[in-house]
């Protein structure tokens, strides 16, 4: 279901000029990854998390790579009908493209794919209370999609 969803949002970012030689699935380097970016799409096994309320629905607004590994996410969600900001900074692993952060548990954030430009796709694994749950995020460069939009 997550990646019939996934794939599903690839196709409109498909549907601009993507290059599929352009998209790296490893080695990446994080530094392209900083700049504006808008949630397209979100996925995961438990639909509860990320519905509107859920803890995990937050709307990414840029990516910042800090100068010491880490990576800073300023993300945007719903209380009651009101945008409230959060700034979220990641520690990284030692696995390229991976961070880990404290938040409704903990969590693993991963880059899965991306041509840098147009998309990126995060693979977060969250382990709360004996429980494990996966989401996957798409983000663009475009707005055009946007959930944020709806
Ligand atoms: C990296 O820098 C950010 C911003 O100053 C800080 O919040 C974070 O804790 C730092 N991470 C490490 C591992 O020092
Ligand atoms: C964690 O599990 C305990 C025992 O099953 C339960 O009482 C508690 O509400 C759970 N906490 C969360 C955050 O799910």
């Amino acid at each position: 279901m997550a990646l019939l969803l996934l794939s599903l949002g690839l196709s409109l970012v498909a549907a601009q000029e993507f290059n599929p030689r352009t998209v790296v699935q490893r080695n990446y380097n994080m530094a392209r990854v900083s700049g504006v970016w808008y949630s397209i799409f979100m996925a995961s096994d438990d639909l509860n998390r990320i519905k509107e309320n859920g803890d995990l629905r937050v709307f990414v607004r840029n990516i910042e790579h800090l100068k010491n590994g880490s990576l800073k996410f300023d993300f945007e969600y719903m209380v009651q009908g009101e945008c409230v900001a959060v700034v979220v900074v990641c520690e990284k692993t030692e696995k390229n493209g991976e961070y880990s952060i404290n938040y409704e548990g903990e969590n693993t954030v991963a880059v899965s794919e991306t041509d840098y430009r147009l998309f990126i796709t995060f693979h977060l694994q969250n382990f709360r209370n004996g429980t494990k749950t996966h989401a996957l995020a798409l983000y663009e460069t475009c707005r055009k999609y946007g959930l944020g939009s709806q």
